[in-house]
Formats: structure tokens, C-alpha cells, sequence
């Protein structure tokens, strides 16, 4: 049994910390955090940089410079072992000459699992696993999706009304929940790699889906749309903007020639034919399998509710954030969350609530699934 001390721990907190602030920017790469401790106080921070490099090692080395040497590292995931851009991260705190390595999670890469653990350990550092692993996991769920399941960890965002409905009328925009649940939802997207709606939601509400927090306007998501027919309206928002934020169509195969139509009016959108489901639309295991191999680690599904039925049923949701407006009803005629399924499904086992957060008059509750 593996001994650690607090030390360790805070340290090890802070280093989960710094990991948080690379998630939904480093796809395909995991979102890790590095703390260099020499006696007792950081000498080295660093966290995974845009697009995955940098490796938060290398920047917690280059802070730490001659410090590393006799120091304990902190790092979130099991240093790589590997050549592939850049030298190993294993090999790097070897010749930094640090101690100890403490790390919270094993690299779920089978042909790499181990094998950072183990240069170090033959170069004579000491090291530990299993700090926090839970805590360090969390940040680390869309990475370790894609490794082990070949699709990213699926966030399922809904504003409920306190009657249990996303809009007034089918069909019709609504605003539900206040600004600062408006804020928490931004900042949701800049942490996802992307983020898809279904095509009644832009029929809807010809929705910009960017991140629009002060200072974070930079880290907008893909935005995705299933549109089994590609009925997106030709001057919808998400096309005239497909320039400036990266916008993908995923479609079927039955709307080839409208396909070839928008493509020539919007060259930097991007259409993605994959298979069909029974019913004709956008097969969901086809699309994630997709964004799988596109490397999207992390994806945040913003409905609407047939989307987010369709999300639910077949399995997919992973963890579940829901903002509910405790002041505001929208009476019958307002659309059911989920389109008819109860909302049990989010809320009961095998889903469990992680969280609760006030956010003004607003309740936001997290459920997340074992194993997402
Ligand atoms: N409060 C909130 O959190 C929130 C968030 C988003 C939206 N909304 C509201 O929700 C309403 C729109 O919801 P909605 O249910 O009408 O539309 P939706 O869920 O956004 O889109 C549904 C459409 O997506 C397409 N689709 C493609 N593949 C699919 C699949 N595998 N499964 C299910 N659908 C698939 C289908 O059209 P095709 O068959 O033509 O492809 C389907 O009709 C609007 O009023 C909007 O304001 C509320």
C-alpha cells in the first residue's frame, strides 16, 4: 500500500487544478497538470497547452529549471514513454534529475499503460500512483473515453423550467434560466472540444453556440449539427459563421445533393455523411465513432429534446448537467426535456448527482454515470 503524505495531496490537488484549465483545449491530447516540488513549495507548474503541447511536464521543467534536480513531480497522468512529437516527458524528468514522481492515473493506453512508470523506475527515480486518481479522472474522462471506448465522454447540457420543460412552445426559443447560469453554460462549451445540437434547435432558435465569456471568446468548441436531411436553413447563424468558429454537418447519405449544394455556398463548412439509424437519421453510434477518431475528447450535447432523447436512449450520456429555473413554469404546452422520457433517466441509477451549485435564483445539478 502505497504511502502518501499531505504534502503529497495538496500538491497533488493543485496539480489537478492546473489540469482543468487545458480541458477543451488540447484534443487529442489529455488535459494534465505538473507540480515540481522542492522542499516543500512549487519550484514548477504547468498544465497540457493548446492542441496538446507543450506536455504540462516539459512546462513545469522549463519553470523548475536546475530545481528539478532531488525534487518530487506531481503529475495528473503517467508520463509518456514515448517518441512522438516531442521526447518522452518519462526521459525528461529523468535528466531533470527529479526524485520522486507521484502520479494520480495510468496512462489507459494499453501499448503505453506502464511504460512510464517503468523507465523511471529503472532510472532509479521512486515513484507512486493512485494519488486521487478519482478526482484526477474526472478532468481526464473525455481522454480516457476515447482511448478505451473510441468515442468522447458525452455532457448532456439542458435548462429545465421548474415545471420540467426547455421551451414554451415546440419550436420556440425561450429564455429559462439567469446570467449567471448563462455564464456556467459558456463555460461548459470552452471546456468541451465540441459541441452539437440538433437541427430543431437551429430551426428554432438560430443559435450561435460560441463561447462568449469575457476573456474565453477565443476557446469556442466545434459546433456539430445532426441533420439527417441537412434542413439547416441556407442563412442560418452557424453557416454564415462557419469562417470564423469551425462548424461540422453530420448527415446521411439521402441528402447528397443538398450536401453538394452547401458545400459549394459555404466551402469552410464541413458535411459529414455517416450511417442511418432505423429511422432515417443520423445513426449516433456512427457519429461518435467519428468524432472518436477526429480525436474529440470531450463533446456537449445542447440538445434540443429530441436529440437529448435519442442521447439517453441509446446509452450514450455520461454525465448529465442540468440547470433548473426554480421560479419560472411554462405551463402544459411547453416542450418536455427529453421529448416524453421522464427525466428519471438523467436523475435516477445508474446515474447519481455529483454536484449542486446556486447560480443566482437557478439550481445547476450534475449527475454523472459510473464508468463515464
Ligand atoms: N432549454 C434548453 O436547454 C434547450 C436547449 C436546446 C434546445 N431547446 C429548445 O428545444 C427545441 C428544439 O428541440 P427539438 O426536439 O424540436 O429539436 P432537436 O432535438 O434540436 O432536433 C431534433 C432533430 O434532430 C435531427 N436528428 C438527427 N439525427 C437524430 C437522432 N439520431 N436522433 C434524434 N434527432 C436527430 C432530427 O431531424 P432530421 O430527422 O431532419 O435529421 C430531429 O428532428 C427548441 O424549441 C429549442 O428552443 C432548449
Amino acid at each position: 500500500m502505497t504511502e502518501f503524505t499531505a504534502d503529497d495531496r495538496r500538491q497533488m490537488a493543485h496539480a489537478i487544478g492546473l489540469s482543468r484549465r487545458a480541458l477543451g483545449n488540447t484534443a487529442e491530447n489529455p488535459p494534465v497538470g505538473c507540480v515540481i516540488v522542492k522542499g516543500g513549495m512549487p519550484v514548477g507548474v504547468g498544465w497540457t497547452q493548446p492542441g496538446g503541447r507543450p506536455h504540462a511536464e516539459t512546462c513545469a521543467l522549463d519553470m523548475a529549471g536546475g530545481a528539478a534536480r532531488g525534487a518530487v513531480a506531481h503529475v495528473t497522468l503517467e508520463p509518456c514513454a514515448h517518441h512522438g512529437q516531442t521526447p518522452p516527458c518519462a526521459n525528461a524528468l529523468i535528466r531533470a534529475g527529479v526524485a520522486r514522481v507521484v502520479i494520480a492515473c495510468a496512462d489507459p493506453d494499453p501499448r503505453v499503460r506502464g511504460r512510464g512508470v517503468e523507465m523511471l523506475r529503472k532510472a532509479g527515480v521512486t515513484v507512486q500512483t493512485g494519488l486521487m486518481e478519482n478526482e484526477a479522472r474526472r478532468v481526464l474522462a473525455g481522454f480516457f473515453s476515447r482511448i478505451t471506448r473510441g468515442r468522447p465522454h458525452v455532457l448532456l447540457k439542458l435548462a429545465l423550467s421548474a415545471d420540467g420543460k426547455i421551451a414554451e412552445t415546440p419550436g420556440r426559443p425561450a429564455a429559462i434560466t439567469g446570467k449567471h447560469a448563462l455564464a456556467r453554460a459558456h463555460l461548459m462549451r470552452a471546456q468541451s472540444d465540441a459541441i452539437l445540437v440538433g437541427v430543431g434547435t437551429v430551426l428554432a432558435d438560430d443559435p450561435s453556440l460560441t463561447c462568449r465569456l469575457p476573456g474565453l471568446q477565443g476557446r469556442s468548441p466545434i459546433r456539430l449539427v445532426a441533420d439527417s436531411r441537412l434542413r439547416i436553413p441556407h442563412d442560418a447563424k452557424l453557416l454564415r459563421t462557419c469562417g470564423r468558429t469551425p462548424t461540422w454537418i453530420f448527415t446521411t447519405i439521402a441528402a447528397r445533393e443538398k450536401a453538394l449544394e452547401l458545400q459549394e455556398s459555404y466551402p469552410h463548412l464541413r458535411i459529414i455523411p455517416v450511417a442511418h439509424d432505423e429511422a432515417g437519421r443520423v445513426s449516433l453510434p456512427a457519429m461518435l465513432e467519428r468524432l472518436g477518431g477526429e480525436g474529440i475528447n470531450r463533446l456537449m450535447v445542447e440538445g434540443g429534446a429530441h436529440l437529448a432523447r435519442a442521447f439517453v436512449e441509446g446509452g450514450f450520456v455520461d454525465e448529465a448537467a442540468i440547470f433548473t429555473a426554480p421560479e419560472k413554469t411554462l405551463g402544459p404546452g411547453g416542450l418536455e426535456a427529453l421529448a416524453g422520457l421522464p427525466l428519471a433517466a438523467l436523475t435516477d441509477a445508474p446515474f447519481s448527482l455529483a454536484g449542486e451549485t446556486p447560480l443566482g435564483a437557478d439550481v445547476l445539478r450534475v449527475y454523472e454515470k459510473p464508468g463515464g
